[in-house]
């Protein structure tokens, strides 16, 4: 990733976006219970997993990125956590450094699977969707927001295009069931619920 990417997604305004706008449509009315474990693909600086927590209340919450840098990032994010999350659980917090596309998870591990914007940095995204599949048990849901057919100028940063069609085709071509599929209105960014086999 850019650096200044990196830097952005670590700052308080990324870190607003995702409080305010993102998380209350990912992780709203779910159904997941105390003893369920959470994973989120791509945790970057670590406030994804803050909100899980301070929006479900969960077992156990792993976050998975690829980036060393970020995985320290977010395991000091959540050392020291700010101000909206004083109160918010972290003993139950992990975060792994691993690729997404090879998950060190058994199957049917996890209740439910999170992903705030990633799939657009992931060549092989497809790939990604069907780990969460593997990993997820029967029923389990996977709440997300992604980027849709990025813009030249996020090209040239290196990130993949995803269409609306292609996008829908993988989750269901692995066996996940969509339950809603909402694209933004002005802009390319879509929020996504699917079930795992139901
Ligand atoms: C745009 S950032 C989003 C970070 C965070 N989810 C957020 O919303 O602020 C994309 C993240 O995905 C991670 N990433 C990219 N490719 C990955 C892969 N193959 N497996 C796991 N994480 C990956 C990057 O390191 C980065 O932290």
């Amino acid at each position: 990733m850019h650096f200044i990417e990196k830097l952005f997604i670590r700052s308080p305004l990324r870190v607003y976006f995702q409080r305010k706008f993102e998380a209350p449509m990912v992780l709203s009315n779910l159904n997941v219970s105390k003893d369920s474990i959470c994973l989120e693909i791509g945790c970057g600086g670590g406030a994804g997993a803050l909100l899980i927590n301070q929006h479900l209340d969960c077992q156990r919450v792993i976050g998975v990125d690829i980036d060393p840098d970020m995985i320290k990032a977010a395991r000091r994010y959540i050392s020291r956590p700010p101000r909206w999350a004083r109160n918010v659980r972290t003993d139950n917090i992990e975060f792994v450094c691993q690729d997404a596309a090879e998950l060190p998870f058994p199957d049917a591990h996890f209740d439910a699977a999170f992903l705030f914007g990633v799939l657009d940095h992931i060549k092989d995204w497809q790939a990604v969707i069907a780990e969460v599949f593997r990993v997820l048990k029967p029923g389990g849901v996977f709440s997300f927001e992604e980027f849709l057919l990025s813009t030249s100028a996020e090209n040239r940063l290196g990130h993949v295009s995803i269409r609306e069609a292609e996008l829908r085709e993988a989750l269901t071509g692995q066996g996940f069931s969509i339950r809603s599929f909402q694209v933004m209105k002005y802009i390319p960014r879509c929020f996504v619920r699917a079930v795992k086999g139901v």
